[in-house]
This record gives structure tokens, C-alpha cells and sequence, in this order.
């Protein structure tokens, strides 16, 4: 007995923003999951800027989403059959079937989350990747450290939120972030523990920045001018972990780099990309470092959820306009 259900297929490579045309929710009859496969109902799905650089058409460390295909991401879902033994009719499970209802997928593909430890949700975002990157870019990369001053931007956003609670549990002394609206702003300072964040809407961010400065380690969720700002508010020896650059995601030319990047040989800074897949093992340290701190409450989180798997193009779209606070998710 088949199973029929809905999907979202990239059908065209986006130009700058993605637009409503670039997508297609597709009707389609799953077939019963084979031996070692199972049929998941998926309850929630994860839309990540990442996923921007996926619609293009580039070599990168993932290869580019197919066209007239589901698209995929991060989702969690309850199991209705299974061909597997390790897994059974009414497990979680994580996987990346996303954009869609449900999925046959490999059950080796798939990992049983404890729903009843946290809710699905949270391992999308604090308990999931979002959190992991959090605390790879922080330790592995930056290296934060006891008396640092840490500078978060995006720091409203899902990776953003958690990564500077984080950096105050690792030693930060001081930490300030960026975000893109006064309510934003708010929360970091009064329920996250910034020591103080701005708009960066009010200004350029290297003005914005100096009153906090030196800088000892900067966790950068947007590039662009955010980077620039930092470069310039370094101290001496700083470390910067380069997470994203969300700022030039729809960029539709190439754009400059940061003008002043000659800085980094004259403060001798270390600036280090990461994937946070390159560290497969990372996970699990998180989650015996940070879960205690997430079950108490000492690192919050919040999730922006809209509803329905019509409104998933809308949420990611969402991310390039700011209009999540933590986590956007899509709850089917
Ligand atoms: N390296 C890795 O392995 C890895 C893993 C996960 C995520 N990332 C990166 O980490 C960053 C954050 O990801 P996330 O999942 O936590 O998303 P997110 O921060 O929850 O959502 C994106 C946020 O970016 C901000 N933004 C959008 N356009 C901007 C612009 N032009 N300038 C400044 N801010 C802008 C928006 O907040 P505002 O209201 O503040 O503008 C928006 O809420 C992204 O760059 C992502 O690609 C990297």
C-alpha cells in the first residue's frame, strides 16, 4: 500500500533571493519501505541558510540540491513503518528528508532521538546542528578562552543565540553581539547575558563595535561588513572563526572582500572557516558539555515555527529578512 504525500522541488536555480517560482510542491505516492528502510511522517522541518548555497549550481562541500527533485534538510519525524530492526513503527527520528511530508529513506539515515527528553524541535536547533556549530566554531576555532571578550554577529539567529551563552560558559568576560532589530537586541542583553549588542541598523557596524573593543575572538555569522568591523576592532593576536557569511548569500556579483583584511597581518590575527561536519565527533561533546546547561535553563533558546508545509519557501526565505528569532521551523 502506497503512501501519497507532498514534496517541495527546486525547479529553477534562484537569482538573488529565492522567489516563489523557484519552487514547486509536488504530489507523489511513496512506495512501502523496502528491507532496511523506513516511512517517516516527518513533524518538523529545518530550514538553514545554508541551504541558499545548495540552490546554486557550484561545486562546494556539499554538492547542489538537484532541480525537479526534493529538496532536503534537517527534519524529525515519527516512524509508520519499518523494514529495519533497529527501528520501529513510532520511533523519532532525525534525518534529512526534509521539504516534504513524508520519506522512505535508509534507516542507516536516520538517527531515534529521545522526544521525551526534548522536544522534537530541539534537535534541530540548540541539541542539533545549529548548537554543535556553536560550539565547534567557539572551542575548536576561536579557541575562547577564560577573560576573553567575544563578539557574536547574527546573534539572534539559531548558531548565533547559543554561541554567545556559550562563550560566557567557557570564560568570556565580555560578550557582545549584533542583530538586526531592537526586540532582538533586547533579548540578548536581558535574557541571554550579552553585556551589551546593537542594531545594525542604526549604523556601520565598526562604529557600532568600538565602544566594546578589543575584540580577543569573533564567532561571524554574516561577513560583509560585520567582518570588516571586526577586523578593525581586533585585539592584537584575535581569533576569528568565519561560521557564515549570510550577508553575501543572494549576492548576485562577486562581492569585496573586507577592505581592511592587510590588518591581519599587522594585529597578527588567525581568521579560520569551518564546516561543522568536519567534526563529526564534536556532537557528542556538546551534548555532554551543553545539555545539562539546556535541561537547567542556564542556556535558553527560542524557536520561530510557522505551520504547514505550504509556508516552508516563506520561512527560509524569512532567514535573509531576520524574521526568526532562534531557530526557524516549519512544525507539519
Ligand atoms: N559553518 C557551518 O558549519 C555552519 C553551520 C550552521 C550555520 N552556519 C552559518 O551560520 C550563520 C547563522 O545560521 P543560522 O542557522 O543560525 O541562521 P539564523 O541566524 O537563525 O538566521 C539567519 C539570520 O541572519 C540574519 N541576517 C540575514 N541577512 C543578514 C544581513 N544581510 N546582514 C546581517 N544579518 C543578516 C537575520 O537576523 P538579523 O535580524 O539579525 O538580521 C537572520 O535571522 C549563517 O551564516 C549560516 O550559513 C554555518
Amino acid at each position: 500500500m502506497s503512501t501519497h504525500t507532498r514534496q517541495i522541488h527546486l525547479v529553477s536555480r534562484p537569482d538573488g533571493l529565492p522567489s516563489d517560482n523557484d519552487f514547486r510542491t509536488v504530489d507523489v505516492e511513496l512506495p512501502d519501505p523496502g528491507p532496511g528502510e523506513i516511512l517517516v511522517r516527518n513533524t518538523v522541518l529545518s530550514v538553514d541558510p545554508y541551504m541558499r548555497g545548495r540552490m546554486n549550481d557550484v561545486r562546494s562541500y556539499v554538492p547542489p540540491f538537484a532541480l525537479d527533485a526534493p529538496l532536503e534538510g534537517g527534519a524529525v519525524g515519527v516512524v509508520v513503518a519499518s523494514g529495519d530492526p533497529s527501528v520501529s513503527a513510532g520511533d523519532a527520528v532525525l534525518h534529512m528528508a526534509g521539504w516534504r511530508e513524508h520519506a522512505v529513506l535508509p534507516a542507516r539515515a536516520a538517527r531515534k532521538v529521545d522526544v521525551e527528553l526534548a522536544p522534537d524541535s530541539a534537535y534541530l536547533g540548540v541539541l542539533g546542528m545549529p548548537g554543535v556549530t556553536a560550539y565547534v566554531g567557539l572551542t575548536l576555532i576561536a579557541g575562547v578562552k577564560e577573560g576573553d571578550t567575544v563578539f557574536v554577529s547574527g546573534a539572534a539567529g539559531a548558531v548565533g543565540s547559543i554561541a554567545g551563552q556559550l562563550a560566557r560558559k567557557l570564560g568570556a568576560t565580555k560578550v557582545i553581539g549584533s542583530a538586526g532589530s531592537p526586540e532582538k537586541v533586547a533579548w540578548l542583553t536581558e535574557e541571554l547575558g550579552y553585556d551589551a549588542a546593537f542594531d545594525y541598523h542604526d549604523g556601520p557596524p565598526a562604529k557600532l563595535l568600538r565602544p566594546h573593543g578589543p575584540i580577543d575572538a569573533y564567532f561571524d555569522n554574516v561577513g560583509g561588513d560585520h567582518l570588516e568591523a571586526a577586523i578593525f576592532h581586533m585585539a592584537d593576536f584575535g581569533r576569528i572563526a568565519a561560521c557564515g557569511a549570510i550577508a553575501d548569500y543572494n549576492a548576485t556579483a562577486p562581492v569585496p572582500g573586507p577592505r581592511n583584511l592587510a590588518m591581519v597581518v599587522s594585529k597578527r590575527l588567525s581568521l579560520r572557516g569551518f564546516i561543522v561536519s568536519d567534526h563529526p565527533g564534536a556532537a557528542a561533546d556538546y551534548l555532554r558539555v551543553a545539555g545539562p546547561w539546556v535541561a537547567s535553563g542556564e542556556i535558553r533558546y527560542r524557536e520561530t515555527v510557522v505551520d504547514g508545509l505550504d509556508r516552508t519557501v516563506e520561512a527560509f526565505r524569512s532567514l535573509f529578512s531576520g524574521d526568526n528569532i532562534g531557530k526557524m521551523l516549519v512544525r507539519l
